[in-house]
């Protein structure tokens, strides 16, 4: 065994699969989780992945004893992952201060609580939403961060602050923020994989739930952008591929491998692709059909986006591998799936 992980929101669709890949490479996991976006029949489907089963606590991260009593509980954790957050965009609108709550409340318990436990550093899920919309493409974690257009974003803002402020004030604790890209795609077993709360918001569940006929038609919100086909461009990484940026991130943090106390780094492909190109993709790839319709846009949306990933490449020596065909496939094994288990 490397040692033991903390992993909150570790139910959760790019929590599920970093547990696996940590337990692959050796590491002991604990996953807290309130399920308030995740059910506890993923545990066992964890273990059925990697035939270990993870100790499991339902705990809230806002519960600043409950989180105490699992450090007791289980001694000797020697860093934590921290995914465990609200991320509707559109929600946070609506219930700004569920999302400031819960975002930034659950972020500083586990920073208070990581020096009381001897705990050496954190992973933090970031997003490239806090680029907003940058002005050079493929942009780098030297960007400047743009003003949020979200209450959700600003809380993935805040959060950077809040670790570089506690960090830089002598806590002795390291941290490595990774900015996520768009995550998709599922565990190849279609055993782990996205489970959206009533109706999608991202685009590839909403995808494959028309492809499904669980929805009548998939909006794509304008082709009227600058961009080659008029449609938005978003860099998709396969969660997998994003599942073992982390286990990269807790193995450097353990090694003491850090150049700095707190590293940030772009996780994605490097490649931008558009809305109707991914279309296009599903279709090819899985040989569904798929019926769509172009809409006017949507509030709020980046025109482009994509990552350049060459820190992450260097200096973890972490690179996307999956490739995009494949990646949709197993976003629609995941489907047909939930289907098999009466989920959707
Ligand atoms: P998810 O909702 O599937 O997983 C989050 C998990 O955290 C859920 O299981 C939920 O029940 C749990 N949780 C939420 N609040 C909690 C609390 N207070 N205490 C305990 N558990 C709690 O989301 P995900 O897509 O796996 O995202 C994981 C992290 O990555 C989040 O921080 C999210 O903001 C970030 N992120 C996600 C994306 C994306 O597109 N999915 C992109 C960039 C960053
Ligand atoms: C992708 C593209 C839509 C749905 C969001 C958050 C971001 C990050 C990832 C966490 C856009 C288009 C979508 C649909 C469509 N999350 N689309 N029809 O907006 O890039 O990012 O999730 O940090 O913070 O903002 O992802 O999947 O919603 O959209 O045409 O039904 O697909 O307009 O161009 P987005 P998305």
């Amino acid at each position: 065994m490397k040692g033991k992980i903390l992993v909150t929101g570790g139910t959760g669709y790019i929590g599920s699969h970093t547990v696996v890949e940590l337990q692959n490479s050796g590491y002991e996991v604990v996953i807290v989780d309130n399920l308030s976006n995740s059910n506890a029949d993923v545990v066992d489907n964890i273990e059925k992945v990697s035939g270990i089963r993870p100790a499991f606590e339902m705990v809230d991260c806002l519960d600043f004893n409950g989180m105490n009593a699992v450090f007791d509980k289980h001694p000797g954790i020697k860093a934590i992952i921290h995914f465990a957050a609200s991320k509707a965009v559109g929600e946070s609108v609506q219930k700004p201060l569920l999302y400031y709550r819960n975002n930034l409340v659950s972020l500083v318990n586990v920073l208070e609580l990581m020096p009381m436990h001897k705990v050496e550093g954190i992973v933090f899920s970031s997003s490239c939403t806090v680029y907003g919309q940058p002005d050079i493409l493929p942009v780098t974690e030297e960007a400047p961060i743009k003003k949020a257009e979200s209450p959700y974003g600003n809380t993935k803002q805040i959060n950077e602050e809040i670790i570089h402020d506690t960090v830089a004030s002598g806590s002795p604790i390291s941290a490595i923020l990774l900015r996520y890209f768009n995550p998709i795609g599922a565990h190849p077993t279609a055993l782990l994989g996205e489970l959206p709360n009533g109706v999608p918001q991202n685009l590839v569940p909403f995808l494959t739930q028309t492809a499904m006929g669980i929805r009548e038609e998939l909006s794509v919100f304008g082709d009227d952008y600058d961009t080659p086909d008029g449609s938005c461009i978003r860099d998709f990484i396969n969660v997998v591929d994003l599942a073992k940026a982390h286990v990269i991130a807790i193995d450097r943090i353990l090694e003491s491998k850090q150049l700095e106390p707190v590293e940030v780094f772009n996780i994605g492909t490097g490649r931008g692709l558009s809305v109707l190109e991914l279309i296009k993709g599903f279709e090819e790839s899985t040989g569904v059909k798929l019926n769509y319709k172009i809409v006017g846009r949507r509030a709020g949306d980046i025109e482009k986006v994509w990552a350049n990933p060459d820190k992450a490449n260097n200096v973890l020596g972490w690179t996307a591998k999956e490739t995009i065909e494949d990646t949709l496939r197993s976003a629609w094994n995941w489907q047909l799936k939930l289907r098999e288990r009466g989920i959707q």
